[in-house]
């Protein structure tokens, strides 16, 4: 697919989607935000790739956030409008993706470039990276699931604290949060994102589906996420991934799991 502000390239069971709208910082406008859905849906319906990078272009910016220049004017129902329809087309899509989906923080991750990488279902980090939700040194808040993923990976007061202020922490501050897994130099960021996939990729992407949506229910109002997990681990004795690798394991070789 050829799309104007993004790239996908697919290499050895791997998506890596680069946002790719340098002189904007790779700041998220609207065509952007529809070709992520479009090229994560692809991804994850494809049946060879196993686990998705997403990372920005240049050495600056993951996502400087969502483009100002697009909302400045907007009244109470586009706005809430704007926020609805991202979390539905982009934020909440990515965080229920059967297949993983790795963020790889190269540089600033501001608003709604932040709240994207807090979709992804894990983090690294770039030494460069930058972090915050500066939205309401705006006069508005975060609306792509910035004020509800925030407190779920770092704590409440610490999330009240960096929405309070609009300030950024650097990368070394968001691993001593969780916000991030790892931080490394900056030329070693995609081989480390790449090695992480490679080890996931050993695994049963169907048992890793199933894992994925029970965890998501830990953090879903409404769900009972020890039923999901229950529903999900009785699911996957009847899957083929479940009789390889149990046999696999009797019969002390590796497992050799079969496709998503
Ligand atoms: N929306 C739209 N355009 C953005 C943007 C955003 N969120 N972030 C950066 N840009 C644009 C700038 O307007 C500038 O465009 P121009 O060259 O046409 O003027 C270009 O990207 C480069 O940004 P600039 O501000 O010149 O870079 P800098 O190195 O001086 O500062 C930042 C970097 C990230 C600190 C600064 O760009 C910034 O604060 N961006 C907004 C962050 C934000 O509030 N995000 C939350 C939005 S809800």
């Amino acid at each position: 697919m050829n799309y104007e502000n993004i790239l996908s390239d697919y290499s050895n069971g791997i998506t890596t989607i680069t946002i790719n709208r340098l002189k904007k910082l790779n700041a998220l406008n609207k065509d952007t935000i529809q070709e992520l859905h479009d090229a994560f849906d692809a991804a994850d319906t494809d049946e060879n790739t196993k686990v998705i990078i997403l990372t920005g272009s240049g050495e600056k910016a993951f996502v400087a956030g969502a483009d100002i220049s697009e909302f400045a004017d907007f009244s109470v129902k586009e706005g809430g409008k704007l926020a609805s329809q991202g979390q539905a087309l982009l934020f909440d899509f990515v965080e229920s993706l059967s297949t993983p989906v790795i963020a790889a923080v190269n540089g600033f991750a501001l608003g709604g470039g932040l709240e994207l990488a807090m979709a992804c279902h894990f983090r690294v980090a770039s030494s460069n990276a930058k972090m915050g939700l500066p939205e309401t040194s705006l006069g508005v808040i975060p609306g792509y699931g910035g004020t509800q993923r925030l407190p779920q990976l770092v704590g409440k007061g610490r999330a009240m604290e960096m929405v309070m202020t609009a300030g950024m922490i650097d990368a070394n501050q968001a691993l001593n949060y969780g916000l991030v897994n790892h931080v490394v130099e900056l030329e070693e960021l995609l081989p480390l994102a790449e090695k992480i996939a490679s080890k996931i990729m050993r695994n049963s992407s169907v048992a890793i589906s199933k894992a994925i949506k029970a965890i998501n229910a830990n953090y879903k109002d409404g769900k009972d996420g020890y039923k999901v997990e229950i529903k999900q681990f009785g699911k996957c004795f009847g899957t083929e991934d479940f009789v390889e690798g149990t046999t696999a394991f009797l019969e002390k070789r590796k497992a050799d799991f079969l496709g998503k």
